[in-house]
């Protein structure tokens, strides 16, 4: 039990990616806090999670609602004393259009989901995770940021604001016990796929399950890399 006796936060931790990454942190035993806006799913996560043997909090929250981001830090700390690892994963597509067509509401969305609550929570957070013995933190992010795409530029930008930010957070760190890296995952058979490709057969794509060994190793005390980009896919480059 690798992960025994860590704090782990995850986020849009209600399906997909972030369901199965905290299922996979809680084998590996950390107690999970699972957030997302949709408390059903949570309650799904947090079956699983107790299925194999594991515990969760469940924290369900609007990730767009920027200001109460600011309480997480305090609360766990309050709650746990402590934060080890921080998956930041909860992600939104926004609509695929041209540059010239996209809509405020679907930008301003997309921006407050992708970028500015990676933002808070790392305001929120970072004085604990830099506390911990071995803090973690991991960026779930896609590799469309070095390959700019017609059509995906509200994604896309958003995704390359989060490399940057992320990228100067752990020029910043350098020289800390935490390690701070980015997780591209590759295509994987989940709802945010299905939006930008919804004719797609999704069983031929990896499987969320897939992913979530390669994000957890990135949250191990074995974790060297800082401020990398870290492919964690099946299916190779
Ligand atoms: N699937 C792929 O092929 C792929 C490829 C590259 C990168 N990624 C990245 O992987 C990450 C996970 O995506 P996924 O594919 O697993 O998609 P998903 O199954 O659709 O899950 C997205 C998660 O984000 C949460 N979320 C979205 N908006 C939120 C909000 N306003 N507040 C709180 N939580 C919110 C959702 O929860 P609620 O709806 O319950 O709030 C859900 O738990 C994303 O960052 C995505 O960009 C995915």
């Amino acid at each position: 039990m690798p992960l025994s006796g860590k704090i782990a936060l995850v986020t849009g931790a209600s399906r997909g990616i972030g369901a199965a990454t905290a299922i996979e942190l809680a084998k590996r035993g950390a107690h999970v806090v699972i957030t997302a806006r949709t408390q059903g799913g949570l309650e799904e996560t947090d079956d699983a999670i107790r299925k194999s043997g594991g515990t969760a909090t469940l924290l369900p929250l609007d990730l767009a609602q920027g200001d109460k981001l600011e309480h997480i830090g305090p609360t766990l700390y309050e709650r746990f004393g402590r934060l080890d690892i921080l998956v930041a994963n909860a992600g939104s597509l926004g609509v695929l259009s041209p540059v010239q067509d996209i809509q405020p509401d679907d930008w301003t969305e997309a921006l407050a989901v992708n970028v500015t609550a990676n933002w808070r929570l790392i305001r929120s957070t970072a004085r604990l995770l830099l506390a911990a013995e071995a803090g973690r933190a991991v960026f779930v992010t896609s590799r469309i940021v070095l390959h700019p795409t017609a059509y995906w530029g509200t994604y896309g930008a958003t995704k390359a604001a989060l490399h940057h930010l992320i990228q100067c957070w752990a020029g910043e760190t350098a020289t800390s016990t935490l390690r701070i890296n980015l997780a591209d995952p590759g295509p994987v058979a989940t709802a945010l796929r299905r939006g930008g490709f919804p004719g797609e057969d999704q069983s031929k794509l990896p499987h969320p399950t897939d992913i979530a060994p390669g994000i957890a190793d990135m949250c191990g005390p074995a974790e060297t890399r800082h401020g990398e980009l870290v492919r964690v896919s099946p299916i190779p480059l």
